[in-house]
C-alpha cells in the first residue's frame, strides 16, 4: 500500500459556523506527511467556502471535496452546481453515493454524465459503488466501496471482504487505481481495514462529525 486516503462524508450536517468549530478543533493536531495519508473533508456545498477560507489561513493539509455536482454545464438549471463551480473550492467529488442513488434516482447513466463533468474541470471524483458488480464509468481512479448494510447502521463489513471487494474491482477495471471502504467506520475498526493489502483508505460519515474522533481516525489508520 502507497498512500491511504482518509475521508470524510458529512452529508446533510452542519451549518458554516459549525463546520469552523470543527476545523478549530483539529488546530494543533500534528498531521501525518501527506505522501502518506491524504485527508479530504467533504462538507455541504454551503460550508466548503468559508472552511476552504480557514484551511488554507491555517496550513492545514486537509483537501476539500464535494458530495455531489451536476451532470450538466453551467446554465438554466435551476439549482444545480455545476463542476467548473465545484471547482473552484474543491479538488475531489464524491459521485454515486447509494444515497444518491437512492434518493435522487441517480442512474448509471447520470453518474456516468457526472464523473465526465468532473473530469473535464480536473475534480477527483470519488466514485461509490455497493460491490465489485456495480458499473464504474472510465478515468475513475478513486472508488469507494460502500456496502449498503454497513452504512450508518453501526455493523460494518469485514475486513475480509473489504479486501476481496477492492481487490476484484482493481482486476476488473484496470483504471481504477485506489478502493477505500466505508460504511461505520470508527476510530477502533479503521486499522482493521487500512492495513488490508487492497484497500487504500476510509470514506467516513458519522463518525467524521466530532474532530476528535475523526482526529483518531486519521491517527490509528
Ligand atoms: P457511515 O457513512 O460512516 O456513517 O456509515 C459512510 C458513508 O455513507 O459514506
Amino acid at each position: 500500500m502507497e498512500k491511504l486516503f482518509i475521508i470524510a462524508n458529512w452529508k446533510s450536517h452542519k451549518t458554516s459556523n459549525e463546520a469552523k468549530s470543527w476545523a478549530q478543533g483539529l488546530l494543533g493536531f500534528q498531521f501525518p506527511e501527506s505522501h502518506e495519508k491524504e485527508t479530504i473533508i467533504c462538507p455541504p456545498f454551503t460550508s466548503l467556502p468559508i472552511l476552504k477560507t480557514f484551511i488554507d489561513e491555517n496550513n492545514l493539509p486537509i483537501k476539500m471535496g464535494a458530495q455531489n455536482v451536476s451532470q450538466f454545464e453551467e446554465g438554466a438549471y435551476t439549482g444545480e452546481i455545476s463542476a467548473r463551480e465545484v471547482g473552484e473550492f474543491a479538488e475531489y467529488v464524491i459521485i454515486g453515493h447509494s444515497e444518491r442513488r437512492k434518493n435522487f434516482s441517480e442512474t448509471d447513466e447520470i453518474l456516468a454524465e457526472k464523473v465526465q463533468k468532473a473530469l473535464s474541470q480536473n475534480l477527483i471524483p470519488i466514485f461509490c459503488v455497493q460491490g465489485a458488480d456495480t458499473l464504474i464509468p472510465e478515468g475513475v481512479k478513486l472508488v469507494a466501496y460502500e456496502p449498503i448494510f454497513a452504512i450508518g447502521t453501526g455493523l460494518p463489513d469485514t475486513p475480509e471482504d473489504a479486501e476481496m471487494v477492492s481487490k476484484k474491482i482493481k482486476e476488473k477495471y484496470s483504471f481504477v487505481q485506489f478502493v477505500l471502504y466505508g460504511g461505520s467506520v470508527t476510530p477502533e475498526d479503521v486499522n482493521t481495514f487500512t492495513q488490508m493489502q487492497s484497500v487504500d483508505g476510509v470514506l467516513v460519515g458519522g463518525a467524521s462529525l466530532d474532530p476528535e474522533k475523526f482526529r483518531q481516525i486519521i491517527e490509528n489508520s
